[in-house]
């Protein structure tokens, strides 16, 4: 019965207009489909990889910025749907975007005033942030094109991208390899598998900064999220964390009991108003564990997210404002997609009591984050939202 649903689902979902239009037939079979993307303005050719599992998921992602485009996952009732903001073409992308469906590096989050010192010597890095160095730079890896490569996965479908940063890019010490694997799992999971080796130190902080939005379109106001977060860093007027690390109990900031993302989102003084906040994960990082969850009551969809990151930047989409167009003739407002960046915590490079982002030679940077989708049927068994 399922799979009727599924398939009808995924029959409905390629006849609805705007919907997976090109290259349907042949991107719908189980496996890594790559086709041609478009040019970038020097000429470098950008492709595009598309994920299918055995259950229709799919997942696209170019190499321009390693950066995912389209994931399509079903309904409660098996039609698929798009639940990530993002562009029709590469021209869009190129001209300047916040990042949608990104992998940032070499480092995600801020630094501030771009500086930082290590081993004695001070590093100035470019500030494209306010006073602030913001994921990566100028040009951060989100807009340089990776090379790719379809790899073996024994649980679905993958492929590796890889990135050689060189010594001194965007103000960073040594020359950095950095991968990532996007893994559609046949268990409905994206799994984000990440390396990185250098060789000088240097910190790094590898992130997807995908915008979701499990209803496909409008306001995630009223998607449920759950943190497995007591903690959470505080942060001055230029979102530089104060150094604190402080309880969410009772506040704006607590999710540790579902919640609705709007139910108390005006009570925040910021602005533009939103949560653009680092979640300090319970439990320890290093090890996989639920970092945090988000449902849609109308489509059914559940993602979540774990991680063996110490924290999660949540961030509500504050700053969209309708001027950007997205796909399929969408208009992206302020809160039509949110992010939860897995990641140290913002400013490691200079708060020693932080966990540690330095990258040593001879060692290899390694972290995991998997997205799991289901749906629900009705509400959650004994949920009180
Ligand atoms: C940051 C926001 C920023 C956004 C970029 C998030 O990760 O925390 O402050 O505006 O990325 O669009």
């Amino acid at each position: 019965m399922k799979q009727l649903l599924l398939t009808l689902g995924l029959l409905a979902s390629l006849s609805a207009p705007g919907l997976a239009p090109e290259g349907v037939a042949a991107t719908t079979a189980r496996g890594v489909h790559k086709a041609p993307y478009g040019k970038l303005p020097d000429g470098t050719a950008v492709d595009q990889y598309t994920l299918v599992n055995a259950n229709g998921l799919t997942a696209k992602i170019i190499t321009y910025g390693a950066l995912m485009t389209e994931f399509h996952v079903p309904d409660r009732y098996g039609t698929l749907g798009d639940v990530v903001l993002g562009f029709d073409n590469l021209d869009q992308y190129v001209k300047g975007h916040p990042y949608f469906g990104a992998t940032i590096g070499r480092v995600g989050n801020r630094i501030a005033k771009g500086k930082f010192t290590l081993d004695g010597k001070t590093y100035t890095l470019a500030c494209n942030d306010g006073p602030n160095h913001l994921h990566g730079g100028i040009r951060g890896f989100d807009k340089v094109v990776w090379t790719a490569q379809p790899v073996k996965a024994k649980d679905g479908v993958a492929v590796r991208f890889t990135y050689v940063s060189p010594d001194g890019e965007e103000g960073y010490p040594g020359t950095l390899t950095a991968t990532v694997v996007y893994t559609l799992t046949d268990a409905n999971e994206l799994r984000l598998d990440y390396t990185a080796k250098t060789d000088k130190a240097t910190p790094v902080n590898l992130t997807n900064h995908s915008y979701w939005n499990l209803a496909g379109e409008g306001d995630i106001l009223n998607h449920v999220l759950h943190f497995n977060a007591d903690d959470y860093t505080p942060v001055d007027d230029t979102l530089i964390p104060t150094g604190q690390i402080a309880p969410v109990k009772g506040t704006v900031m607590d999710f540790t009991q579902p919640k609705t993302i709007g139910s108390r989102l005006l009570e925040l003084n910021n602005s533009p108003r939103g949560y653009d906040h680092n979640y300090v994960l319970n439990g320890k990082a290093g090890k996989l564990r639920p970092a945090v969850s988000v449902y849609d009551r109308t489509s059914g969809r559940l993602l979540e997210i774990l991680t063996d990151q110490p924290g999660v930047q949540f961030y509500s989409g504050n700053f969209l404002d309708g001027t950007l167009k997205g796909k399929r003739g969408a208009v992206y407002h302020q809160y039509h997609g949110f992010c939860l960046e897995t990641q140290h915590y913002p400013d490691s490079a200079n708060q020693p009591a932080f966990p540690s982002t330095i990258l040593r030679p001879g060692k290899t940077y390694r972290t995991t984050t998997v997205h799991r989708f289901s749906v629900q049927s009705t509400r959650a068994p004994g949920a009180t939202w």
